[in-house]
């Protein structure tokens, strides 16, 4: 009960975007924290450790940051000068220490992450973009000109992480970012206007099939990017209580080969790309050569020609360059 009420007000609270959060996570824990501090964040450590908590200490060091008014208090303290939280701030920490005993991830607890140049509001259950996405944002601005026009769709938007950091890499581009979910899309919207990108991005409530006509979109697209639900439904039990209890799972299921969302993505992006625009995708490792062998057998059909498959930085074969001929 307390838990729930707990994330209900982090839901609701107003959170400040603050670049300065995850700058200071490298200010040191122990060093710089009064006694009662240390031997609180000690009792934590503790307990996460018996709870098996993951990734303990930047768990501690992200909810400390959050705690603490960053900008007032981080960045004016000089280096030998202690830490001395209020009791209201210890109270808040231990809250939010909690939540993350419940496996609420910390993304969550503190309501904002960052993903390539850009912080962004974090709400559960929109799900939290991971670091391999940025990846595929890089892999993608590698051949994007920044002085050139383009118009690209984005299927599953999520907290908006890919198009946002697209758009601000890309003065010229629109973006136009579709997801079933009205928390995504909401919350897209509001991490565009936060950013000022809102002028340059038309979100849209859709769930892509392979029907999906989109008439809203006028016009074909230069390029279209997904990192869609592509997790076999096998694989979804093995997942982590903090996705599995926080997560949209509606976002991560692909049904049972991984790929009923990926093939809808591929007849759309056949009718609606430009010749030689691109399509790219962040799919399972099995996913590259079912694709590459699909795009064989319909290319009739879909006219599109699978380029490359460029492996994340786990090595694992994760992102997938399709062009339209
Ligand atoms: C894996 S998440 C990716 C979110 C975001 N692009 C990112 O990388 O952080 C997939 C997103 O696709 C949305 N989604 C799932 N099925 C969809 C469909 N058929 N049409 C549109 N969006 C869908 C989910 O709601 C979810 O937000």
């Amino acid at each position: 009960m307390f838990l729930q009420k707990l994330s209900r007000q982090l839901l609701t609270a107003n959170t400040v975007l603050n670049v300065n959060t995850l700058r200071c996570l490298n200010y040191g824990l122990n060093t710089a924290l009064g006694k009662t501090e240390t031997e609180i964040i000690e009792k934590w450590k503790q307990k996460f450790a018996k709870e098996n908590i993951d990734e303990i200490e930047s768990s501690i060091k992200h909810i400390l940051h959050h705690v603490i008014d960053k900008r007032e208090t981080l960045t004016d303290k000089k280096d030998d000068q202690q830490i001395i939280l209020t009791k209201e701030q210890i109270n808040r920490f231990e809250q939010l220490c909690e939540c993350r005993m419940a496996r609420m991830p910390v993304q969550y607890i503190i309501g904002e992450w960052d993903f390539c140049d850009l912080v962004l509001k974090m709400v559960p259950p929109v799900f939290i973009p991971r670091p391999e996405t940025e990846e595929l944002v890089e892999l993608i601005l590698q051949q994007c000109d920044d002085k050139l026009t383009m118009r690209f769709l984005e299927v599953g938007c999520g907290s908006g992480a890919i198009s946002l950091s697209l758009l601000h890499s890309l003065p010229k581009a629109q973006s136009i970012a579709i997801d079933q979910s009205e928390y995504a899309c909401k919350l897209t919207l509001e991490n565009a206007k936060n950013l000022q990108l809102n002028n340059r991005i038309k979100v849209i409530k859709h769930k892509l099939t392979n029907e999906s006509e989109l008439p809203m979109i006028e016009g074909k697209l230069d390029l279209i990017v997904s990192n869609p639900p592509y997790v076999l439904t096998h694989d979804l039990k093995k997942l982590e209580p903090e996705i599995s209890l926080y997560e949209d799972l509606r976002a991560l299921d692909g049904g049972p080969d991984g790929l009923n969302i990926i093939r809808s993505i591929l007849t759309f992006a056949s009718k609606r790309l430009k010749l030689q625009g691109h399509l790219w995708l962040e799919v399972d490792p099995s996913h590259p050569s079912l694709i590459e062998e699909y795009l064989q057998e319909n290319k009739s059909d879909l006219n599109l020609k699978f380029v490359a498959c460029y492996k994340d930085m786990y090595g694992k074969e994760r992102f997938v360059e399709i062009m339209k001929i």
